[in-house]
């Protein structure tokens, strides 16, 4: 099987820097065969959303706090990506476990950026500035970010990379934060174009 693009789904909850990265990397033609074409947000106000619209990419709001639980939600999630045609999603600052169904349906097809060391500093309550804390108050001598397929656990599934920056003295979770933040602008966009030349070439990543 050989496909011409490959068309990505966006996950996100938030700010969407990585969002950006990747659709600048499309922009410059280093995203090869690969476009984003949606960009779906769990809240309705993430500055993510404006980020796609500036770059005219297609978004989508699906509100968990509009479903009568967490099931109708996930499915209206797995409505919009069949719907767009994806073949391979990408969270990125998505604040959401993804449900079983999208799993299944979309297995070793979804990525997740992470911004520690993955085993180390992942999971449930980790995400955001937690991280960052939790790897000071461990006295980590070095933080990073990884890129991994999601299986059905949080901040789970094998990594594909990840980077390594060193821990400052003084450092405080948001210098911290920046510091690993400007690496995963650049590991995303390298490591989503590398598994979707594998996906189109193969249809299999
Ligand atoms: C990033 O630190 C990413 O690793 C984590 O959530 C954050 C999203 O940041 N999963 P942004 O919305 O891309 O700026």
């Amino acid at each position: 099987m050989s496909k011409k693009t490959t068309r990505i789904a966006v996950l996100l909850s938030g700010g969407g820097s990585n969002l950006e990265a990747i659709l600048q990397a499309q922009e410059a033609g280093q995203l090869g065969g690969a476009q984003v074409v949606l960009v779906l947000s769990s809240k309705p106000d993430a500055s993510g959303l404006t980020r796609a619209a500036n770059h005219k990419v297609p978004t989508a709001v699906v509100d968990p706090k509009a479903f009568g639980g967490d099931d109708f939600f996930q499915a209206a999630v797995l409505e919009a990506l069949v719907k767009a045609r994806i073949d391979v999603v990408c969270l990125a600052g998505y604040l959401r476990k993804v449900g079983p169904e999208i799993i299944r349906r979309f297995r070793g097809r979804i990525l997740n950026i992470h911004p520690a060391l993955l085993p180390k500093f992942g999971g449930t309550g980790m995400f955001g500035h937690f991280v960052h804390e939790a790897v000071l108050a461990a006295g980590e001598k070095e933080s990073g970010c990884t890129v991994h397929v999601v299986d059905d656990d949080f901040d789970h599934g094998p990594v594909l990379a990840q980077v390594k920056v060193p821990v400052m003295p003084g450092d405080s979770p948001e210098s911290l934060a920046a510091r690993i933040l400007e690496q995963e602008h650049r590991l995303y966009p390298e490591v989503l174009k590398e598994f979707c030349e594998k996906w189109m070439t193969s249809g299999v990543p």
